[in-house]
């Protein structure tokens, strides 16, 4: 049983940002380890053109490699009908979209407006009709830098809510909001949440925060308190967007399963077990920085997990 549900991302966000790469071999043992300490959903890589990212070049294959370990969902993200082209073939169960509500963002990030973008993402839809319905990925619509960016500064809430409504009516399963480059605070959280909340009610899932500020976690525990039960986290800390300037890495996964297991809110998930994924993550990337207060200072000695 659990409480909420958190998605690691680091394959993904955080291998996309790291400065060096990742070799192939030790992305599988990572995530084998991720998945062995209890993560059921991890988004493994993304489907952009290889020269633009290298880091992502051999996500086929590392989707190919998930598929096979029981239980878990295979997230792989799309910027494109062709990217989700390809994550149909190699067989993803979600795939996610970055819609970005700066105009700015959007450009830089997938060259498309905001508009262009959700009938992008209206075409893999119908796609995806096309296919028998047990082949069918879910399909996440991520409105990105909704609560700031780096190189339009303020990003309406209004297009936020018009984003999210539209990705809802365009038939994603489910609505993220993401705070692409950590300029969220625990108010604004809460009143974005609410807000889209009462537009899309529960179409609206995930969270997904940047700790560029020191508040991943603060605005990680006010979406809690405003009913949201699905997190995305990179262990380490790894993360950001290449193209969205200042951008850096995600909510801590090892920290936010010790604040929600604390607070015994069940994550699913062994921080014992998250701590060997860890080396395996250091082993696989030994010159790039990893983040993260628990592992950092050790459990506290009257730790239990919650189940
Ligand atoms: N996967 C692999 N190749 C792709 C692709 C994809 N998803 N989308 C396009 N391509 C190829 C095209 O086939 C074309 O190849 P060619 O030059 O051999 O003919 C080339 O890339 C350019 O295609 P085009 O449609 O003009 O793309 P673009 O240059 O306008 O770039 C995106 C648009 C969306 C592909 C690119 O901006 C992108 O990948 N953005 C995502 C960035 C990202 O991952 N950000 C972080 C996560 S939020
Ligand atoms: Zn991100």
């Amino acid at each position: 049983m659990r409480d909420v549900r958190i998605c690691e991302v680091g394959p993904r966000d955080g291998l996309q940002n790291a400065k060096h790469l990742m070799p192939t071999e030790a992305k599988k043992r990572w995530i084998g380890a991720l998945a062995a300490a209890g993560l059921e959903e991890i988004e493994v890589g993304s489907f952009v053109p290889p020269k633009l990212i290298p880091a992502m070049a051999d996500t086929l294959e590392i989707v190919a490699y998930a598929r096979t370990i029981p239980g878990l969902r295979v997230v792989a993200l799309a910027p494109n009908f062709k990217g989700f082209q390809r994550a149909l073939e190699a067989g993803a169960h979600k795939v996610t979209f970055p819609v970005s509500a700066s105009r700015l963002h959007s450009q830089a990030n997938v060259r498309m407006s905001p508009e262009q973008m959700i009938e992008e993402v209206q075409k893999c839809i119908r796609e995806r009709e096309k296919l028998a319905a047990d082949k069918r990925p879910g399909i996440e619509g991520a409105v990105s830098t909704a609560f700031g960016c780096t190189l339009q500064g303020e990003v309406p809430e209004d297009e936020v809510v018009r984003l999210a409504s539209r990705l809802a009516q365009a038939g994603c399963d489910a609505v993220a909001l993401a705070d692409t480059v950590g300029y969220a605070n625990p108010a604004q959280v809460k009143r974005l949440f609410r807000r889209v909340r009462g537009e899309i009610g529960a179409r609206l899932e995930g969270a997904h925060f940047h700790n560029t500020r020191g508040l991943g976690i603060a605005n990680a525990l006010a979406a809690y308190e405003e009913g949201v039960r699905a997190f995305d986290s990179s262990m380490g800390g790894l993360g950001g967007c290449p193209f969205a300037p200042g951008a850096s890495g995600n909510v801590i996964t090892e920290d936010l399963v010790f604040m929600f297991e604390s607070m015994g809110v069940r994550t699913g998930i062994s921080l014992e077990k998250l701590f060997l994924a860890r080396e395996a993550l250091v082993a696989g990337l030994p010159d790039e920085p990893v983040y993260g207060h628990t592992p950092a200072a050790g459990l506290p000695k009257n730790f239990r997990q919650v189940a």
